[in-house]
């Protein structure tokens, strides 16, 4: 697997740019998040295994598909996966959240950890890794690499936004693990931020500077 599959919809794509906007106000980024995050769970578990179970309608007996195996897991890279994992939950309310706890060191721009909680199982179980933006990937290896360690064998990464540097350093990082974004930028600045990007994603999601 590589590169990244990038979630076309109409809809997504018309949050985006709203979001993009520097004149977007907090309320209006944090809704707008909320919402395209619903979009993009939904191409993120759109081919998740399904099993049939026998049922019965008000009318008659039937085999319905339900989901097959163990409960997903959400792993949201804080603080920014917050954003994401809040309408992500809201259409898979049964799914076990995992926190990771990462900031980047603004002058080597390296994650350092300093949280880390997850839950049982994560061998067993599709674990979906949340952090709105891709920008130099080390947050996302480190986040992956934790996760492994635990035994999580089986995961995904949704973003918001990526920069080509960072899908490809992911890439090589974790070639077993799925990138799906909502936009691949043009490149990443010497701050290591995405462009044309949308800013700080953390800040602009909890009106802060
Ligand atoms: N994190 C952000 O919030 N924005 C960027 O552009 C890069 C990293």
């Amino acid at each position: 697997m590589s590169g990244a599959t990038v979630v076309n919809h109409p809809l997504v794509q018309h949050k985006l740019t709203i979001m993009r906007k520097k004149e977007t106000s907090t309320q209006g980024f944090r809704r707008l998040l909320r919402e395209i995050s619903l979009l993009l769970c939904y191409e993120v578990t759109r081919d998740l295994p399904v099993v049939m179970h026998r049922i019965e309608t008000p009318i008659q007996e039937m085999d319905a598909p339900i989901l097959d195996g163990k409960k997903l897991v959400f792993a949201s890279v804080l603080r920014a996966g917050n954003g994401l994992l809040e309408g992500m939950l809201d259409l898979v309310p049964a799914a076990r959240v995992a926190h990771i706890g990462l900031y980047r060191d603004p002058k080597t721009l390296e994650p350092v950890e300093y949280y880390f909680k997850a839950p049982e199982h994560l061998n067993e179980r599709l674990v979906i890794v949340v952090d709105p933006m891709l920008a130099t990937a080390n947050s996302a290896i480190a986040a992956v690499d934790k996760l492994k360690e635990r035994g999580a064998n089986n995961l995904r990464f949704l973003c918001l936004l990526a920069s080509p540097e960072g899908i490809e350093k992911f890439n090589k990082a974790h070639p077993d693990v799925p990138i799906f974004t909502a936009s691949i930028d043009e490149k990443l600045n010497e701050k290591g931020y995405i462009v044309p990007g949308l800013g700080d994603a953390g800040d602009r999601m909890y009106g802060t500077k």
